[in-house]
């Protein structure tokens, strides 16, 4: 079973895949991770963000198990690396050279030691609509910019990571319009469409297990 959850910047995607992924014993493939390895890579290497090519040539060469390194950087979700994966995933080149990396995975999932899944949950923004259109179940999560970057904000507190509200929301805002600029990341036409800003994590699970749990009957019959 493929189940893929899109929507916007912080509106609770990675931490509902991640439950998601634990009730329903699947794997999970959080796709951003891909273009915050791309953006991190383009800082290492002191490459201004509009270097289209140096961010191709990095997506390019980029595998899993990089990926997984460049993960244990603490700019991979700082203020600063966001931004960069935002600007890399801008680039349409980018986009296409990582494309069949996340496919690929939705063929055979696997869990981080190797062992086979029974499917996957993707988290991103174009997982329902570019890398898995024909997926089981297809969520939209969102929230207002507001509820969303209070929510980041309080991440990076929790972090220790200095940072005021208003730039986060700042950066909300502008992650956004980079973001969904692009056709792909508007909703899938057979998505769920939640709005998480009034509800708890915990009342979102719910909402999307009963959703499941219904679906998962249909696709049986
Ligand atoms: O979900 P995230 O904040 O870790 O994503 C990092 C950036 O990557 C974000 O600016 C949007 C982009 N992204 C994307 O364009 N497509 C995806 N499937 C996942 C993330």
């Amino acid at each position: 079973m493929i189940i893929t959850i899109d929507g916007p910047a912080a509106a609770g995607k990675g931490t509902l895949a991640a439950s998601l992924a634990k009730r329903y014993r699947l794997t999970y493939f959080d796709t951003g991770m891909v273009y915050r390895a791309v953006g991190l890579q383009m800082l290492l290497e002191n490459c201004p963000l509009e270097d289209k090519i140096s961010a191709e040539n990095f997506a390019k060469q980029l595998t899993f198990q990089r990926m997984m390194e460049l993960s244990k950087n603490p700019n991979f979700r700082s203020l600063e690396g966001s931004h960069a994966a935002s600007a890399v995933a801008a680039i349409p080149p980018v986009r296409a050279a990582l494309l069949k990396m996340q496919q690929d995975f939705s063929k055979k999932p696997v869990f981080a030691d190797g062992t086979p899944a029974d499917g996957a949950i993707y988290d991103g923004r174009d997982t329902g609509t570019v890398i898995c259109p024909d997926a089981d179940i297809k969520f939209f999560i969102t929230a207002t910019p507001e509820v969303r970057a209070m929510r980041r904000f309080k991440e990076y507190e929790q972090k220790g990571q200095a940072s005021s509200f208003e730039e986060v929301l700042e950066q909300t805002i502008a992650r956004d319009k980079n973001d969904f600029a692009r056709e792909s990341s508007q909703p899938a036409k057979d998505a769920v469409i939640i709005d998480t800003s009034d509800f708890s994590i915990e009342q979102v699970f719910e909402k999307v297990c009963e959703i499941i749990d219904q679906r998962q009957k249909t696709l049986e019959k």
